[in-house]
């Protein structure tokens, strides 16, 4: 018999964590690229090697301890991981794939030669670059890094010339390459999920809805509360991309919905934030379907379990501490939900903790998501006292 061939991991945070939970009841041998035994993954698991993502020795070394190599984000040396499939290792998503989540210029240059609908955009290196776009398309712009950018960080809207102005001073100051792109009127934010198998063979999620505030994801509701022919078109556009860029894992889509025209903003080749609440909502998590895919064993439904799911994400607010707040959470507002503490210190904005509400209606599965996240989140050693 053959053993289950040793995934290894490149990164140690939640999406890790979340892969290893998966792994277990399948028995998925399972090793972490950590930069620290603090990460996230990395405190519950045995088999951590230390190093970092950007450098190639510690990819090239740790690529030599597993038969599979995938990835918690993308902040990797792309050269070492070139390096690492010319020596036959079998990396999932390929270093092609992965360019498109790590350079958002790239994922657009791409997305425009195969038609499909993205909003207008330009690299810029000077504010009159900058004040000629705005000029053609309106203020305000957005402006984006290329690279290296999450949760909202490495995005800017600029109202006026001034904004532009001390973006230009303070990426040339960094060494940060930009390009700017329509401000869009987005009236929902909306996501496809999607696990598909070397072959090609594939499982769509249900699109949700995300909602975000301050560039940063709150809410993820599924199914998004939208026409057939909308859900339908995003599934569609789900596929062609994922074709496109011939993800072999998961891949997650994020959609600007403005009126009833679909644009892509950007893709995730790996497991992402709009797809956690598949781990309770859904009949194969995200997590276990991007393991099978990688894999290449056959994939599980990704249909719903209940009718509707929420996830609402646990942000740090600098004092808290989530674990103080899990028995009164679970008392005000169970059944049916379903905390996530990823094992992290609180900062202002950090993304901490993920919690799932099922149910049925969905304005009620909501409240209940929302009471349950404020309560872990308003939650510090003295403000909860212990369970009755
Ligand atoms: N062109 C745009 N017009 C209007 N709002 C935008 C535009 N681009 C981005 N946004 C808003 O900013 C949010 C974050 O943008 P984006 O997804 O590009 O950043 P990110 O930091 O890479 O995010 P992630 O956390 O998904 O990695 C979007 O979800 C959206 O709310
Ligand atoms: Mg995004």
């Amino acid at each position: 018999m053959t053993p289950t061939p040793t995934v290894g991991i490149v990164g140690a945070g939640q999406l890790a964590r979340m892969m290893i939970e998966a792994a277990t009841p399948l028995d998925i041998p399972i090793r972490l690229l950590a930069a620290s035994p603090n990460d996230a993954a990395a405190r519950i698991s045995p088999n951590v090697d230390i190093g970092s993502p950007k450098s190639s020795e510690d990819l090239i070394a740790f690529g030599k301890h597993c038969d599979i190599v995938t990835f918690d984000h993308e902040l990797v040396d792309l050269k070492s991981i070139r390096e690492l499939e010319q020596t036959g290792q079998h990396v999932y998503p390929s270093a092609n794939a992965l360019l498109h989540a790590q350079d958002k210029l790239h994922q657009r240059t791409v997305f425009t030669s195969a038609g499909f609908p993205i909003p207008d955009f330009l690299p810029v290196k000077s504010t009159e670059e900058i004040i000629a776009f705005a000029e053609t398309h309106g203020w305000p712009v957005v402006v984006k890094a290329q690279r290296d950018g999450y949760d909202g960080r490495g995005v800017w809207i600029l109202e006026n010339r001034s904004d532009a102005d001390s973006l230009i001073a303070n990426a040339t100051t960094n060494n940060v390459s930009l390009l700017v792109e329509q401000f869009i009127p987005i009236d929902r934010e909306l996501a496809g999920l999607i696990a598909r198998r070397p072959s090609g063979e594939f499982e769509l999620y249900p699109i949700v809805e995300t909602v975000q505030r301050n560039g940063i994801c709150h809410e993820v509701i599924a199914p998004a509360a939208i026409p057939e022919s909308i859900s339908k078109r995003a599934i569609d556009l789900t596929i062609a991309v994922a074709e496109q860029a011939d993800v072999v894992g998961n891949m997650a889509l994020e959609l600007f919905l403005v009126g009833d025209e679909l644009l892509i903003n950007e893709i995730a080749t790996r497991p992402h934030n709009s797809g956690h609440f598949s781990i309770e909502g859904c009949h194969t998590s995200q997590f276990e379907n991007h393991l099978r895919a990688i894999l290449d064993w056959p994939l599980g439904s990704a249909s719903l379990r209940s009718g509707a799911v929420v996830m609402a994400n646990l942000l740090g607010r600098g004092e808290n501490r989530l674990e103080d707040g899990v028995p009164a959470a679970l008392k005000a507002t169970s059944p049916g939900i379903h905390p996530h503490l990823y094992g992290k210190t609180s900062r202002l904005g950090r993304k901490i903790g993920h919690v799932t509400a099922t149910g049925d209606d969905l304005e009620e599965t909501r409240t209940r998501a929302t009471v349950a996240a404020e309560t872990l989140m308003t939650a510090t050693a003295n403000t909860i006292g212990a369970p009755s």
